[in-house]
């Protein structure tokens, strides 16, 4: 029989509402979770898998919940990186008609890594900076839309490999809120938090070996304010230009583009006679990904994006086809797609098709370097699965797998 509750959800899965909702989820039996890796919580969170979805569950109080629910779909429609919520399941009680606290329902988010799985081993100090950078770039993107964060952390991050680097995501908004601007003052504060929090979890992990020797905890969080003010600094700052240099405001507009922001008009005013004084206004970070979604429908993290996008390019202008959208669908159907098929499906639970294609052509460069010449895509693709893949951890979510949890 299903357990009477009160879901709330815009789109629900009826698969849900068979889940034993009348046992706290702390019992839960393991015929319905997935062992997947997470961070560190005060709520019990669990994952369930029902048909190809894996849901993350976590049991908190009914306000917390709502108020995380509103702001994660504010979030989604703005598509900001967070995760996504599914749904709220409220007025649970349990077999004895004790009341159970609520559950907030997120879609697991597919390939994406907690910190504490990164560390699982000592990080090379690269991937710790490129974690940094990964974070530091969530908390501007995240400012520039107005969200004050309240309590941005590792453990509330999770990261998606982006190319060599990664992709930062907000898991837990429940502390958030939505603005339309923040001050200098707010966003001071949710630096501060950051600060904090992230020296904890850095004084954690070395109490745990887990940092590399060169790493100091407090480097590490100052390290992530520093690349945060860079970036704002960047892409907010007034910029003087001389009249006839207009050439000026392009090259800004062209470095936000390569950073990954979108410019949607830029703001002029005249000072002391033939001078500008020039605000550029970012609407909207993604700028190579939504490139790469409208010519070729694959959704990519940014610095993927950016690289398929480079060898697109290549591809168009070796095949001498001028035609850029047609250019495209060739690339995808004649070059992308046919190098994800020739990997066996069970590899294939080890990246996502777009990192496992870029790794493939980095493959293919090395290989050819190594032999002074092209080495074709195909002997390249074989070397790849038998020298590299095999050996490479699952990062999808796959039942049962035996991860490092928090
Ligand atoms: N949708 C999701 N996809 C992947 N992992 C998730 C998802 N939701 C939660 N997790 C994992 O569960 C962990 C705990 O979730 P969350 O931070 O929301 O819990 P919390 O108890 O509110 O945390 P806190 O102690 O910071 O209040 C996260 O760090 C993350 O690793
Ligand atoms: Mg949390």
């Amino acid at each position: 029989m299903l357990d009477p509750v009160r879901i709330t959800s815009a789109l629900i899965d009826p698969a849900l509402l068979d889940l034993p909702w009348s046992t706290p989820l702390e019992e839960w039996p393991a015929d319905h979770l997935v062992a997947l890796p997470q961070g560190i919580s005060r709520h019990v969170v669990r994952f369930v898998r029902l048909g190809d979805t894996v849901y993350a569950v976590k049991e908190t109080g009914e306000r917390v919940a709502e108020r995380e629910y509103d702001l994660l779909r504010a979030l989604e429609r703005i598509d900001f990186p967070s995760v996504e919520a599914v749904a709220i399941v409220a007025d649970r009680q349990d077999d004895a008609g004790e009341p159970l606290d609520p559950v907030l329902i997120t879609r697991h988010l597919q390939f994406s890594l907690p910190y504490r799985a990164l560390f699982s081993h000592t990080l090379r100090p690269e991937t710790m900076t490129r974690l940094l950078d990964a974070l530091a770039a969530l908390i501007v993107r995240m400012h520039l839309t107005g969200f004050f964060w309240g309590d941005c952390s590792l453990s509330n991050t999770l990261f998606r490999r982006d190319a060599g680097a990664f992709a930062a995501y907000l898991v837990d908004a429940e502390t958030g809120a939505l603005h339309s601007r923040l001050s200098d003052g707010q966003r001071g504060e949710d630096l501060e938090i950051a600060r904090l929090n992230i020296f904890g979890e850095a004084l954690d992990l070395q109490a745990a070996g887990l940092l590399h020797e060169s790493i100091d905890p407090e480097v590490v969080c100052d390290e992530v304010v520093r690349r945060y003010e860079g970036l704002w600094h960047e892409i907010t700052y007034e910029q003087q230009v001389e009249r006839d240099h207009r050439h000026d405001i392009e090259r800004r507009i062209r470095r936000l583009n390569e950073l990954g922001f979108d410019v949607a008009e830029v703001a002029m005013s005249i000072v002391d006679g033939g001078r500008y004084l020039v605000r550029p206004k970012v609407v909207d970070a993604g700028y190579h990904t939504r490139r790469l979604l409208r010519l070729t429908g694959l959704d990519a993290e940014e610095n993927q994006a950016r690289r398929l996008l480079n060898d697109l390019d290549a591809y168009r202008a070796e095949s001498d086809l001028i035609d850029e959208q047609q250019a495209a669908h060739r690339w995808l159907t004649e070059v992308f797609e046919p190098v994800v098929r020739a990997v066996p499906a069970h590899l294939r639970q080890k990246l996502e098709p777009q990192e496992l294609f870029l790794q493939i052509i980095e493959h293919k460069w090395l290989l050819s370097e190594r032999a002074g010449r092209d080495v074709g895509m195909a002997p390249a693709v074989q070397s790849f699965l038998a020298d590299e893949l095999v050996h490479r951890p699952d990062e999808k979510a796959v039942l049962g797998v035996e991860v490092p949890t928090g």
